[in-house]
């Protein structure tokens, strides 16, 4: 186990990741007799023991529902439930607590932005903004709003490399547009938006602007302050948590002026059937029982995470991410999609005209865990002339010898398809 107490400097040398790797026991398996190579973690990361051990030590000492009872158990859950909305708070510098809503992850998180500030803000004519390399789950929430509402998405272009074109970005800014949607780090193309620069463009309009974290949460040090951002939103499964927990940072400006997403337990004071007052936040946005085992572990992995610093981790994948571009990029035929300068975590690929699932099949065979297809971003894919890319996603507990192997395993798919 990393401790916490550990060196926060960046030094490669001390980045000890066979130890490191020691404490996610899913990678300390064979596939198809062969060791595992999890290039993955863009779809969903593994988990360090201190994790799953977290989990299992609420299921089997702490577990009751939270904020209802005065029993033992039930105070002890909330406290420990309680505790990961503190953590959680820390880890992206919230200037308050009761600004983190706990949601099922970061599509919940934007359906809950896209409706509750939706209804409040945005009407006929309005505008929102979004980008050509937005996941689905940041575009499908707000077209459903303009469906709703009769506002209309207007769409920031991107270069050749996959990178934003800013100049295009501020002409749209205007006082028909209501909020502006954009991806911190893009799940297909790798690219790092500036996403600083453009909450202060949008901000110099009076605009709003979520972040959609889910893929910097895990690589990028986090500070909704300094950025300045109006709404974050993240996923636990992607940053060493469990599934089915995620988080929506929001300023309370904006939360206090929300209504409710969805109604039911907890997120009222008092119930009648002529009158309903809801509760103050973060209540009032976490309607019935949350997954409290899913907060506590989400804890533990931010437990884990500042044990060895985000700092370092982003140092040590960016090396990482070098050596296998410059692996994989000098294989003859190998193709990338996306080559920001700005690039975090993910490698997207082509080998000649091998489609990429056959790509994943064949790198599968070897062991290698790789993701083929649209990647939830059929946008930018159009715009790139492509249906599908191979994607290679890394973590601090991926290695050179992994990038070796998978240089190997795409030599062996251009001899199975003999290009
Ligand atoms: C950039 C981005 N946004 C949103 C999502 C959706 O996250 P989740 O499925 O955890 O809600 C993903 C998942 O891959 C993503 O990569």
């Amino acid at each position: 186990m990393v401790a916490a107490s550990e060196s926060q400097s960046v030094d490669q040398s001390a980045f000890e990741v066979e130890r490191i790797r020691r404490d996610f026991p899913a990678l300390d398996q064979q596939v198809y007799g062969r060791p595992l190579v999890y290039l993955d973690s863009a779809a969903t990361s593994q988990r360090p023991r201190a994790v799953i051990e977290a989990i299992d030590r609420f299921y089997t000492t702490q577990n009751a529902n939270v904020h209802r009872g005065v029993h033992y158990l039930s105070q002890l859950a909330t406290r420990e439930f309680e505790a990961a909305r503190v953590k959680t708070q820390h880890f992206i510098n919230a200037p308050d607590t009761h600004e983190i809503i706990f949601t099922r992850g970061t599509t919940e998180s934007i359906n809950l932005v896209a409706h509750s500030f939706g209804a409040k803000f945005v009407g006929e004519g309005d505008e929102i903004i979004l980008t050509r390399m937005e996941h689905h789950a940041n575009i499908v929430p707000w077209q459903m709003l303009c469906e709703r509402s009769g506002a209309s998405l207007r769409v920031v272009p991107i270069n050749d490399r996959g990178e934003l074109l800013l100049d295009e970005y501020e002409k749209m800014l205007n006082p028909r547009v209501k909020l502006v949607g954009v991806t911190h780090i893009s799940n297909a193309l790798g690219t790092v938006n500036p996403v600083k620069r453009m909450i202060e463009m949008a901000h110099r309009h009076g605009i709003p602007v979520l972040i959609d974290g889910a893929q910097s949460a895990p690589h990028l040090k986090i500070d909704v302050q300094e950025l300045d951002c109006d709404f974050y939103a993240f996923s636990g499964h992607k940053m060493y948590g469990p599934t089915g927990i995620g988080v929506l940072y929001g300023k309370s400006q904006w939360l206090n002026a929300m209504p409710p997403f969805m109604g039911g337990g907890d997120m009222i004071v008092s119930v009648s059937f002529e009158k309903t007052v809801y509760n103050t936040l973060p209540h009032k946005f976490e309607a019935g029982t949350p997954d409290i085992a899913g907060a506590i572990g989400l804890g533990a992995a931010i437990d884990y995470l500042n044990g060895i610093g985000l700092d370092r981790i982003a140092v040590y994948e960016r090396e990482l991410l070098d050596y296998a571009t410059e692996t994989i990029g000098a294989i003859p035929g190998v193709r990338f999609i996306g080559t920001a300068r700005e690039k975090a975590c993910a490698l997207s690929f082509l080998i000649d005209d091998v489609h990429s699932h056959d790509i994943g099949t064949i790198l599968d065979q070897e062991g290698i865990a790789v993701r083929g297809g649209h990647h939830c971003a059929q946008p930018a894919m159009k715009f790139f002339g492509v249906p599908a890319t191979a994607r290679a996603s890394f973590a601090f507990y991926n290695t050179r010898a992994e990038v070796d192997a998978l240089a190997k395993a795409i030599l062996k798919v251009k001899q199975v398809f003999e290009v």
